[in-house]
């Protein structure tokens, strides 16, 4: 596995004179009334706040320049140029910002993914800055903090298991330095301190979810997560098949039936109380961690079957974020509950027709067992209740229907409206949209079972709604008066196209930024 071990520093001196291998500075595509006779595109360019001392060694004539290699401002855009001795630097990248933003700064998300595109492009370089547009006043932390996360996620590599090295495959950036107005600042250290955390985080999600799945099942996962959070100091109990057969845990062992390795459930906690502090809110994070979903007996078709090796994504996210939290360590108990299992199908698998008693008693007929998110997460989030806990947020890739919903950016969620907005609001902060989803009573109501107290799956609408009916199950597993968030992201939780931006091939982290965002949030404010 690998984490990243790319730098990142803050450098307040003249960019001009920094003895790096490259500057980054930022390039904005502005609309020109009238295109002038021109053969080139210098009219429409524009250098974003941050270059000018680069700009002035250049003469003025950067911008020309820029366009004479093409350059067009356009977002993901880098173009390189060799400074030829007129700066410090041998090169100079221009990466690009799309339009000017009419009077403010470039929206922090804007910077993230320039950050990256920038530092994706100059892979095989090893020390670089980055001169973007960080303004000095209220926004500059938040566009800090993008930059420096966007940077580190962009410098993001699997070590994969090619047994030669590949020579088209140039290293990732080694160290990167912030240009910023002062690189004292308490408050730009924090910032950076913090992308660092986040980054690791999310490199860490990425690393478990790209891991092949034969190396990566049930007991095998749990040992990587037990083991990296004992070392973060983190409260660590594992419950294996026995704990959890003795437990009552019968979702999460119907789902394990079906492989030769077993379930797991793991619970990390975090408790600042230990530290001093006071009276703090208890927040459950919970995360669907199917190590291969083959769908079982009711398996999936072979084309792109692959891609569940993915579908422990939302425990990973989960773990990732209470290692984060270890080391932020929020004014919030945080508990983190990650139900494990291999969906297979064999002679020992459940089956269609099957009752299973689930952990807080409610008996659940099973319809189709390439529903098994849904059976683990409703024993891990009627513990997390029976633990006690003031919100609790659970995160899955539980349905086909969210991607089809809302597509592969944007996770859906669901759950207790005040709390949704939060996680919403956490999300846009973050960079990692979702949106509200409903649970309709016909959607619950085409659940009653013949036999049961529920249906795992509305057998009365078929694939209509897939997305709310895992929502509508998962409710039943909530405690009545715990405020709760189900965030499905079987869509944005995995990159299968080219990298962009700071998402690279395969798993993308998401969401362990609104995660973590949301805990400063209920720390902020309860
Ligand atoms: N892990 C899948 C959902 C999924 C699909 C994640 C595509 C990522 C990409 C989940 O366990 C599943 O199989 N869901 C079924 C539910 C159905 C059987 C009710 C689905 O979405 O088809
Ligand atoms: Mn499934
Ligand atoms: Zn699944």
């Amino acid at each position: 596995m690998t984490s990243p071990s790319t730098t990142l520093s803050l450098v307040d001196t003249d960019p001009a004179e920094l003895a790096v291998d490259a500057v980054v500075i930022g390039l904005h595509s502005q609309t020109v009334d009238e295109p002038g006779p021109t053969t080139n595109f210098a009219g429409t360019l524009l250098l974003a706040t941050g270059a000018e001392s680069i700009a002035a060694a250049f003469d003025g004539r950067l911008t020309e320049t820029l366009a004479l290699l093409g350059a067009t401002g356009s977002p993901g855009e880098v173009v390189k140029l060799a400074t030829l001795g007129t700066v410090t630097a041998p090169l100079v990248a221009a990466v690009g910002l799309g339009p000017e933003p009419t009077g403010a700064a470039p929206a922090p998300e804007t910077l993230r993914r320039a950050a990256a595109s920038a530092v994706r492009a100059l892979a095989g370089t090893e020390r670089i800055a980055l001169t973007l547009p960080v303004p000095d006043d209220e926004d500059g932390p938040a566009a800090l903090r993008a930059a420096a996360e966007g940077a580190l996620l962009g410098a993001y590599r699997f070590a994969g298991y090619k047994t030669r090295p590949q020579p088209t495959r140039r290293p990732a950036v080694a160290a990167i330095a912030v240009h910023v107005p002062d690189a004292g600042d308490d408050r730009a250290r924090e910032e950076v301190n913090r992308a660092g955390v986040v980054a690791r985080a999310v490199a860490r999600t990425r690393d478990w979810v790209n891991t092949a799945p034969n190396e990566l099942r049930p007991p095998a996962f749990a040992d990587s997560v037990a083991a990296a959070a004992r070392e973060a100091g983190l409260g660590v109990e594992v419950l294996d098949e026995r704990a959890l057969a003795d437990g009552g845990y019968g979702g999460i062992l119907a789902v394990g039936l079906g492989s030769e390795a077993p379930p797991r459930l793991v619970k990390l906690s975090y408790d600042p109380a230990a530290a001093g502090e006071g009276a703090v809110k208890r927040l459950a994070l919970v995360g669907k961690g199917i190590t291969f979903d083959t769908g079982g007996v009711s398996i999936k078709p072979a084309q792109g079957m692959w891609e569940m090796k993915s579908d422990m994504a939302g425990a990973a996210a989960v773990a990732a974020t209470m290692l984060a939290i270890a080391e932020l360590k929020p004014a919030v108990a945080v508990t983190g509950y990650l139900p494990m299992a291999e969906n297979m199908p064999s002679a020992t698998a459940y089956r269609p027709g099957d009752v299973v008693t689930m952990f807080n008693g409610k008996r659940v007929e099973v319809l189709n067992t390439d529903a098994e998110g849904r059976m683990v997460l409703g024993d891990a989030m009627a513990r997390a209740c029976a633990d006690g806990c003031d919100y609790l947020v659970e995160t899955s890739t539980l349905t086909g229907g969210q991607v089809v919903a809302l597509g592969k950016r944007v996770a859906g969620v669901m759950g207790s409206a005040d709390l949704c907005q939060r996680v919403q609001r956490a999300g846009d902060a973050a960079g990692e949209p979702t949106w509200p989803m409903p649970l309709p009573d016909d959607v619950r109501k085409g659940m009653d079972s013949e036999v049961a107290d529920i249906s795992q799956v509305n057998a009365t609408m078929d694939r209509a709604g897939h997305m709310l009916q895992g929502g509508v199950f998962l409710r039943e597993f909530v405690a009545d008066e715990v405020p709760w968030a189900h965030i499905d992201i079987a869509g944005p939780s995995y990159h299968a196209g080219e990298p962009t931006g700071y998402w690279t091939k395969g798993g993308t982290g998401v969401p362990v930024r609104t995660l973590l965002e949301l805990v400063d949030d209920i720390a902020a404010n309860d």
